[in-house]
């Protein structure tokens, strides 16, 4: 059976999106974006010392749910800021 290939990406400030960007021109595959229910604040700042203070006490933000079947699919690529 041919399968596809898929990225999943979460992406703050659009760098992983740009990323990505330049994988989906080298290869075929589909897209997901992960999007946190209450999405960050765009202050830098705030963000950076929230993500800190989530870290230390092993918070998990809900997400979107991700239409995506992964039986559909040979490879997955996973991206992420830092
Ligand atoms: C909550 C938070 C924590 C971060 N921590 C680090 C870090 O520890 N080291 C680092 O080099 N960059 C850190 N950064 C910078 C991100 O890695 C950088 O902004 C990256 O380009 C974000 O990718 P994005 O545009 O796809 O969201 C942090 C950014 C945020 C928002």
């Amino acid at each position: 059976m041919f399968m596809k290939k898929a990225i999943v990406y979460y992406s703050y400030s659009n760098h992983t999106k740009r990323i990505v960007d330049m994988i989906k021109q080298k290869i075929d595959a589909d897209v997901f974006e992960i999007k946190p229910k209450e999405p960050y604040s765009t202050d830098y700042d705030e963000v950076v010392d929230l993500g800190q203070e989530e870290v230390n006490r092993n918070y998990l933000r809900e997400i979107e749910d991700i239409n995506i079947n992964l039986n559909n699919y040979d490879t997955v690529i996973l991206a992420t800021p830092v």
